[in-house]
């Protein structure tokens, strides 16, 4: 039986171990920095860009005190030798590296890679199907600035088609209780609604008014061959402009994982408004991942 933890999705967590995360985070917020992953080795592969992803890995790596190997695509057998993802897996068993933190192109190739190696795995997004730790960062946000977030409603808008982000993060809201609105044009709506954990409303002019929080997407461009749909059209139907900014509510704030495009989901007035919050996801980013690396390897302290 497999004792070594991964996260591949937040589904692998308990409701217990996802408060016992943002508790975690919560704490380590407040500046202890605990060398809990003293002589412990993590290897992060990033076989697709990644600014934030990658950086805040390595920060919350660091911070616990971690051995850290980065390896690019580029440079490895995989790439150019025909070594298999598996043997590559059990490549690194053998050398005692105990976490592997990976991105990739292909939904699922995480879960490939959990089943050949002998430690732990964190998903750090898989084509379009999940990235776990974004979604626990942009709830553990939320959850900051409401406490609670039953009855809550938050607008996901843009491509949710193909986001990752969106996929984990519908999940893990649905789990704590919100309202879920997924806002955007049919061509990037998923078809199914994650089994009734939201609703779908194409208007984004009709839910300004009513939501607590609206989580901007970015058009995963790389995703697919042909553009299903008018720029021009897009940007006047669902960017956030200033217009729309003031209709919404005084207390509601504005979040997006990054990277985000200017003139596109979001206009530039969005960064000087008062409720954005991307600064905020991005700083949680590490203490939460510090969360789930020192919960995946020491379990509940
Ligand atoms: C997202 C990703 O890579 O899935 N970014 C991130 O991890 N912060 C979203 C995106 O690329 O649009």
């Amino acid at each position: 039986m497999r004792t070594r933890r991964s996260l591949l999705d937040l589904d692998d967590l308990t409701a217990d171990e996802l408060s016992y995360i943002f508790e975690r985070a919560a704490n380590l917020m407040r500046g202890r920095l605990p060398q809990a992953l003293k002589g412990v080795t993590c290897v992060n592969m990033f076989f697709e860009p990644s600014t934030r992803t990658y950086a805040s890995f390595n920060l919350a790596e660091m911070r616990l005190g971690a051995d850290i190997v980065n390896l690019a695509p580029n440079d490895l057998s995989l790439s150019h030798k025909g070594e298999s993802i598996e043997d590559t897996a059990i490549t690194l068993s053998a050398m005692g590296v105990d976490m592997l933190v990976l991105r990739h192109p292909d939904v699922g190739f995480p879960a490939r890679v959990a089943k050949a190696f002998d430690g732990h795995v964190i998903n750090a997004g898989d084509g379009c199907g999940a990235h776990p730790t974004q979604a626990l960062l942009d709830i553990y946000t939320l959850l900051d600035e409401f406490g609670d977030l039953r009855d809550r409603t938050i607008a996901i808008v843009g491509d949710i088609l193909h986001s990752r982000v969106a996929n984990s993060t519908i999940r893990g809201l649905h789990r704590l209780g919100a309202n879920v609105v997924l806002v955007g044009p049919e061509a990037l709506l998923p078809h199914n609604l994650h089994e009734g954990a939201a609703t779908v409303e194409r208007n984004f002019d009709a839910v300004l008014a009513t939501c607590d929080a609206v989580i901007l997407l970015r058009i995963q461009r790389e995703r697919f061959a042909e553009m299903p749909l008018d720029m021009k059209e897009y940007v006047e139907r669902y960017c956030l402009s200033e217009r729309r900014l003031r209709c919404l509510r005084g207390e509601a704030i504005v979040m997006h994982p990054g990277p985000y495009n200017r003139g596109i989901e979001l206009d530039e007035c969005v960064l000087e408004y008062a409720g954005w919050r991307y600064a905020k996801q991005v700083m949680h980013g590490v203490p939460v991942r510090m969360a789930v690396l020192d919960l995946l390897f020491n379990g509940f302290a």
